[in-house]
């Protein structure tokens, strides 16, 4: 078990990775659509709200009022959470809705400059405004990074290392748009775990793999990753059946 290290309220996978997520590190969650990523950031900001541990999420794709009325479902404690400041939900509704004021045609560049930049000062206000130790991004695919190669790797670079400046644990979520390549992130980020989700025999499975985790003696392996109406829990090791035709 390490000290410096903060628990996922996941159950089944705190021991997996000695105890819990490094602190105050930037940890980057993978995979494809519907794998449960956005569940396990919100149950990640919901088990630390309940023990002392403030977060603030950042959605980057859905409203944050959706994202609320989703996540209550499985964490009914949410609203009670939101409403005492414990956890709070951000959103770019005003630069990304077709109905905000923002979307004419003279403020387009503003509507395009979601850089990595503006966020991570919107979340610095936002961590500092509630004293928050944990924070979530969902997701950063929508960031506008540049698009010239080694300029791209120096931007990412930069805005992972200034979010380890927070003095927080953060869960960046990235959607998985080519799983046979790795992306720039999984190289900069403290961790990288996988979310899985595919078909065998005709049934949907899910599972987590810990990639990486600096510092920490992790399972490497595909664990069984179950959604249940109370959130995720992870399960034994995936046994595999491998048949060549
Ligand atoms: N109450 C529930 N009980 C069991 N499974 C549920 C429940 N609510 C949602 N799910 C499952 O969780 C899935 C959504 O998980 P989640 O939103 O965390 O995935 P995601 O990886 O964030 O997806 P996306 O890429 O679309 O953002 C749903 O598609 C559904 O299969
Ligand atoms: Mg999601």
């Amino acid at each position: 078990m390490r000290k410096d290290c903060v628990p996922t309220g996941v159950p089944g996978l705190d021991e997996l990775i000695e105890g819990g997520l490094p602190k105050n590190r930037a940890h980057l969650i993978l995979g494809p659509p519907g794998s449960g990523k956005t569940t396990f950031a919100i149950q990640f900001l919901v088990d630390g709200a309940m023990n002392g541990e403030n977060g603030v999420y950042f959605s980057l794709t859905d409203a944050k009022s959706n994202v609320i009325v989703d996540a209550s479902r499985m964490f009914p404690q949410i609203k009670k959470l939101v409403e005492e400041e414990k956890l709070i939900f951000l959103d770019f509704e005003d630069y990304l809705s077709y109905a905000s004021d923002l979307w004419a045609e003279e403020r387009k560049e503003e509507v395009y400059s979601m850089t990595p930049a503006t966020l991570f000062f919107e979340l610095k206000r936002a961590i500092k405004r509630t004293n928050a130790s944990r924070y979530v991004i969902d997701s950063i695919s929508l960031i506008k990074f540049s698009g010239v190669i080694k300029e791209e790797l120096r931007e990412i670079a930069r805005f992972i290392r200034n979010l380890s400046s927070l003095n927080c644990t953060g869960i960046i979520i990235s959607e998985m748009l080519d799983p046979g390549r790795y992306s720039i992130e999984q190289f900069f980020a403290h961790s990288v775990i996988f979310f899985h989700s595919f078909m065998q025999n005709n049934k949907m499975f899910r599972a987590i793999q810990i990639m990486k985790m600096r510092g920490t003696k992790h399972d490497n392996n595909m664990r069984a990753l179950q959604i249940t109406s109370r959130g995720l829990r992870v399960g034994d090791e995936l046994e595999w059946t491998l048949k060549s035709d």
